[in-house]
């Protein structure tokens, strides 16, 4: 064994010892192939060594995992990853956490202990973690949505291990392809698209009969409200409403998570891009309903809108999406007197941005204005009703 400075590790060393971080969760085991990807979430956790075997060596570790650690090893990171997945949008504020509070964590762990998810999970695991990572993401805004359509618990229960399975097929697909951060081949994206057919298949052929609601969810994620999207389905509308809501939630995980080609976009821009797609892609009121109560629009944030600058003052749950506002001057830049809009009665008013850093620092010196002041006053309403735009 010799211990490797982490700029010196190469893609095909291998770990020679558990490696932990100060809460004692082990990130990387001894016998692990050390990958560039590896590599890099090492060095993203400001690891600076890490002990690698000889080349004539063996690692530290027992005979191959059994069934049973590898199921263990697969619970045990997937409620890791659902504890901070859930810490974050309660941090954030970002959902109503009494949607989050029980229940989600409830049958989100429940589906843990079914042991008949918890062998495809730990398949998705040892084929590709970010698939894995995803799955988890899409299994929590899936039941989120649930929630908010008021789902059963056994209804709910179905959905979030829809969520949890929906890319299984992915394990059919080479980890290079999955990876790839450059675009992909003709002939790579036909692999890619074959997911949802050999997902369904799978389901099936594991679980019978009884995996239908489970099938038809992974094999309806990708097509389209308007018929098109993969595979082809021919006939509009006649997607499932589980799979409907695994869509949104799996489109909008994989727009806020950072991959090694992309960073994390903000749920307001992950808000316009889906909006933009939602007419022939997504299910627009269940769309309206998830954004509408994820606050993308936080209290004090400035906006640029057809009316002009303007401050949030309040985003309620249920109407976060067209949030109250305080608008303070015009597109030219020009202070006036602040009037407030309550975009969920006004309709002809429209988002085009939420400002950020230096346009934000930009508008305030400009202005030598600080829109927080007007959080503190009510000021009059004015409304623009469709037809009447801003
Ligand atoms: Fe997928």
């Amino acid at each position: 064994m010799r211990i490797v400075a982490i700029e010196a590790l190469q893609a095909g060393m291998v770990a020679a010892e558990d490696f932990q971080n100060l809460h004692g969760v082990t990130y990387l085991k001894a016998g692990t192939v050390l990958t560039q990807r590896s590599i890099q979430q090492l060095l993203e956790m400001g690891v600076t060594q890490v002990a690698v075997c000889d080349a004539d060596e063996s690692p530290a570790t027992d005979a191959p995992a059994s069934r049973q650690d590898r199921l263990a090893e697969t619970r045990r990171l997937a409620r890791e990853v659902i504890c901070k997945k859930l810490d974050r949008l309660r941090l954030e504020g970002l959902v109503d956490p009494v949607l989050l509070e029980g229940l989600l964590p409830h049958v989100l762990k429940k589906v843990l202990d079914h042991e008949e998810d918890l062998v495809p999970l730990t398949q998705i695991l040892e084929h590709d973690e970010y698939t894995f990572r995803h799955s988890i993401g899409v299994a929590i805004y899936s039941g989120f949505i649930g929630r908010l359509c008021h789902y059963s618990q056994k209804k709910l229960f179905s959905l979030v291990r829809g969520g949890f399975l929906h890319d299984i097929g992915k394990i059919d697909v080479p980890e290079e392809i999955l990876n790839k951060p450059s675009k992909l081949s003709d002939e790579e994206f036909r692999i890619i698209q074959r997911h949802p057919v050999t997902g369904g298949k799978r389901l099936i052929a594991a679980h019978g009969e009884h995996a239908l609601a489970l099938s038809r969810i992974a094999f309806q994620h990708h097509q389209h409200i308007d018929g098109t999207g993969y595979p082809s389905s021919g006939s509009p509308g006649a997607i499932s409403r589980p799979a409907r809501i695994v869509a949104i939630a799996d489109v909008y995980d994989a727009l806020t998570t950072a991959r090694s080609y992309k960073v994390a976009y903000k749920p307001h821009i992950a808000y316009r891009i889906m909006k933009k797609l939602s007419r022939g892609q997504f299910d627009e009121r269940l769309l309206d309903l998830f954004f509408n109560n994820l606050i993308i629009f936080p209290v004090g944030s400035v906006l640029e809108t057809s009316a002009g600058f303007a401050v949030v003052k309040a985003a309620p749950f249920g109407s976060a999406a067209k949030p109250r506002i305080c608008v303070f001057a015009n597109e030219r830049y020009q202070m006036h007197e602040p009037f407030e809009i309550d975009l969920a009665k006004s309709p002809a008013v429209s988002v085009s941005s939420l400002l950020e850093d230096i346009s934000l620092i930009s508008l305030t010196s400009r202005l030598r204005f600080n829109p927080a002041e007007l959080l503190e006053h009510d000021y009059p309403e004015k409304t623009f009703p469709s037809g009447k735009s801003a």
